[in-house]
């Protein structure tokens, strides 16, 4: 599986969601994850994010990431279409230590 890390944190570029071709994304208040188990591992999205949030399982660190995105792809709704980030967007790609400061 690939996974959804912090850098997606109130970026939400959703580049991601346009591209994937299983519609495995889900969407938190301030960021989106990938349900493991959906994801067919066609590496497609990793490339297309702009926050270059989204990583493959055998990735350094990526153990938390993708248990992230399991336990949330398990409470948040799907999201099939791209749409608009945030208008902040800018300002918080590439911010260190996302997910202590900005999870929600
Ligand atoms: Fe979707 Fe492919 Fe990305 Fe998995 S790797 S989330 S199937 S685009
Ligand atoms: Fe997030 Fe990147 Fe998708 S910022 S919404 S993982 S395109």
């Amino acid at each position: 599986t690939f996974a959804v890390t912090e850098a997606c944190i109130r970026c939400k570029y959703t580049d991601c969601v346009a591209v994937c071709p299983v519609d495995c994304f889900y969407e938190g208040e301030n960021m989106l994850v990938i349900h493991p188990d959906e994801c067919i591992d066609c590496g497609v999205c990793e490339p297309e994010c702009p926050a270059e949030a989204i990583i493959a399982d055998t990735a350094e660190g990526a153990v938390r990431w993708v248990e992230l995105n399991a336990k949330y792809a398990a409470l948040w709704p799907n999201i099939s279409d791209a749409k608009d980030p945030p208008p902040d967007a800018e300002d918080f790609n590439g911010k260190p230590d996302k997910f202590e400061n900005h999870f929600s």
